[in-house]
């Protein structure tokens, strides 16, 4: 039985049909990629999966239960957690304050709440240290940072809260070729830890390093999934372009 699954989908923004009867599944420590050009409706497909958008139908089955998703308290509820492409970080907050952002510790003193930062700065440090992310400090400010520490934060972030679920929108572009490296061994240590991954890549290389499936998208649909034991890059890149006629489906 897959953790997540959803059947149907569709999402239209004005004229643009972004997603057509789309079907998604995600078995439980697997990591899922999705790959597909520009446009191909790959975020808002990731987006519907976090709550951050509501579909206009279909159905999503999360442990075998249909379940409603339409807000991000929703989809963290279910524990998963996500990554978007442009990040979200608070740029003149520290580590530990975009950690935290939005579930802050909080002590009552005398009925008023105060901010628990110091234990807020040890856990976030224990976090990075588990993760083996090297970070000087968690009173680092976002704004200081290079994009693979600005990356890590997020990931932190959505591994301290999530339990089931990380869902990665591009978390390799932007970065230098160590940075990607870091990032794509995060990914590999979420899998040891028993997280299911998704992950949203147009580099093939780091998809077939990092990935158990992929799901090719295209123009609002989903044309095929693989087992990256089973295909090749040749074949991945024909499905995405649609430039073949050995599409097998
Ligand atoms: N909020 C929105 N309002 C209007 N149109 C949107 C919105 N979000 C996405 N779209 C449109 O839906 C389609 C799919 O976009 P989406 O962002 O899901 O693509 P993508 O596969 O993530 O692309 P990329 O690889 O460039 O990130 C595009 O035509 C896009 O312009
Ligand atoms: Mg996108």
């Amino acid at each position: 039985m897959a953790l997540l699954k959803l059947e149907g989908i569709s999402k239209r923004f004005g004229a643009v049909q972004a997603l057509s009867d789309v079907n998604f599944s995600l078995e439980e420590g697997e990591v899922m990629a999705i790959v597909g050009d520009n446009g191909a409706g790959k975020s808002t497909l990731i987006k519907i999966i976090a709550g951050a958008q509501n579909s206009d139908s279909g159905t999503y089955w999360f442990e075998g239960r249909p379940v409603t998703v339409k807000s991000p308290e929703d989809a963290r509820a279910l524990g998963i957690e996500t990554v978007y492409q442009d990040l979200a970080l608070f740029d003149s907050s520290n580590v530990a304050e975009n950690i935290f952002a939005g579930r802050e510790l909080v002590r009552p003193v005398f009925g008023i709440p105060f901010l628990r930062m110091r234990e807020m700065h040890a856990q976030s440090s224990e976090l990075l240290k588990s993760l083996r992310i090297h970070m000087h400090s968690t009173k680092l400010t976002v704004k200081s940072m290079s994009g693979g520490q600005r990356q890590s934060v997020a990931v932190a972030r959505a591994v301290a809260f999530g339990r089931r679920v990380v869902i990665l929108d591009e978390p390799t572009a932007a970065l230098g070729v160590a940075e990607q490296q870091k990032v794509l061994a995060l990914i590999a240590d979420l899998k040891t830890r028993g997280f299911s991954v998704i992950v949203i890549s147009h580099n093939l290389g780091h998809v077939f390093q990092v990935s158990d499936r992929i799901s090719v998208m295209r123009q609002g649909t989903c044309i095929g999934v693989r087992n990256v034991s089973e295909t090749t890059s040749d074949e991945i890149v024909k499905l995405i372009t649609g430039s073949d006629t050995a599409i097998r489906h």
